[in-house]
């Protein structure tokens, strides 16, 4: 038996969070500026590499993966590292094999991801306003991911809407998303937004919309009851009673929940960042290439990332500033 994976403060890692691409079709604006410089393709591990890794966290205790990006519908043949994927979800290793897009290319892809064992995926989605879409997004369109949204409902997948929530942006369109999500029998969960990369002339702060303030004005019209339920993510539940729906809160700005964390993420050169709010991070390409005869330099190298993992973030927006920045972009990480 190999031992489990345990961080310093006793959270047992069994989620890994893999970024596929830092590219993505899309340029919204509280994430990229309109001209990102993206790495080099030749920078990249290789699907096989990734395959190789990925297996390794599997083999350390990983149960769940999720893919991520940028957008990782977009990267060179993708569908076949989900296919590949799919042995640790036959073999029990695995219990979950999800994707968090958004939405561009699903109209393409859906089948074939229920196909590899997908069955839940997150899709980022700030507005169903079609000329606001276009404004958040730059480079998206709306019809299109409806498009996508219908095929991967046709295809089986359960879909859960991430919205960003933003001051000034979709505040007015919080029953209308809530409704929108009902009707569509989609879970949805509002973010708060992390001061993550330089994004051009946004400003964060004027962004910010507290999650506490969004929930005690969906209070106001609607009876909200907390629910214990926890997927091990850092989402915390209620149930809207009027509609019966779920919707979650993101909160790593009102209200840290790193005490639970249980995620690492990889990213498309190989590097392991032990959180999403710190800059710390450990080299894995190293040691998956220079070994290519045995995975046991990177099981070494993994188990000693994990032991460094820090104890949480320090984003803060409180006094009026942005404290607790990491200079990298969500698309590096991958959320
Ligand atoms: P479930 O599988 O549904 O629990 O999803 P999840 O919450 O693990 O993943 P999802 O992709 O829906 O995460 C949504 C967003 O929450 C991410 O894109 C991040 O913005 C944020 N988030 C997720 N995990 C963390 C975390 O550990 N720290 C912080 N600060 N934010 C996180
Ligand atoms: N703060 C919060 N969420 C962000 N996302 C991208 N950048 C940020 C940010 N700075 C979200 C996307 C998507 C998920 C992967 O992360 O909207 O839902
Ligand atoms: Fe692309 Fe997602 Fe960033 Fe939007 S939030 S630009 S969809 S990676």
């Amino acid at each position: 038996m190999t031992a489990p994976l345990i961080d310093p403060f006793h959270r047992p890692i069994s989620y890994l969070r893999v970024s596929v691409t830092d590219r993505c079709d899309f340029r919204c604006v509280y994430c990229m500026s309109e001209n990102m410089t993206f790495l080099p393709k030749k920078e990249l591990l290789t699907l096989e590499e990734l395959d190789r890794l990925c297996s390794t966290f599997v083999q350390l205790g990983v149960e769940k993966l999720r893919i991520t990006g940028g957008e990782p519908l977009v990267r060179r043949d993708i569908l076949k590292f989900f296919q590949s994927m799919t042995r640790h979800l036959d073999s029990g290793a695995l219990k979950e094999l999800t994707v968090t897009t958004n939405g561009s290319q699903l109209e393409r892809f859906a089948d074939d991801l229920y196909a590899a064992g997908v069955r839940r995926i997150n899709l980022s989605l700030d507005t169903v306003d079609e000329q606001k879409f276009a404004d958040i997004t730059r480079w998206g369109r709306l019809p299109q991911v409806l498009r996508g949204i219908d095929a991967a409902q046709k295809a089986g997948l359960r879909i859960k809407i991430n919205a960003v929530a933003l001051k000034g942006f979709n505040e007015d369109e919080l029953f209308t998303i809530a409704e929108w999500c009902a009707e569509r029998d989609m879970d949805l969960t509002w973010i708060e937004v992390m001061p993550m990369g330089d994004i051009g002339n946004e400003q964060r702060l004027d962004q910010y919309w507290k999650l506490t303030d969004l929930r005690a004005r969906l209070a106001e019209q609607y009876t909200l009851t907390d629910l214990a339920e926890r997927t091990g993510g850092p989402a915390r539940y209620v149930r809207i009673e009027e509609t019966g729906q779920k919707v979650g809160f993101i909160t790593p700005l009102s209200h840290n929940f790193c005490e639970s964390c249980n995620r690492v993420r990889l990213t498309c050169t190989g590097e392991l960042f032990m959180c999403l709010g710190q800059e710390d991070m450990a080299d894995l390409r190293g040691p998956l290439r220079n070994h290519p005869e045995s995975d046991a330099a990177l099981e070494d190298a993994i188990r000693a990332a994990i032991r460094l993992k820090p104890k949480g973030h320090d984003f803060d927006y409180s006094r009026q500033s942005v404290d607790g920045r990491v200079s990298r972009h969500m698309s590096h990480t991958g959320g």
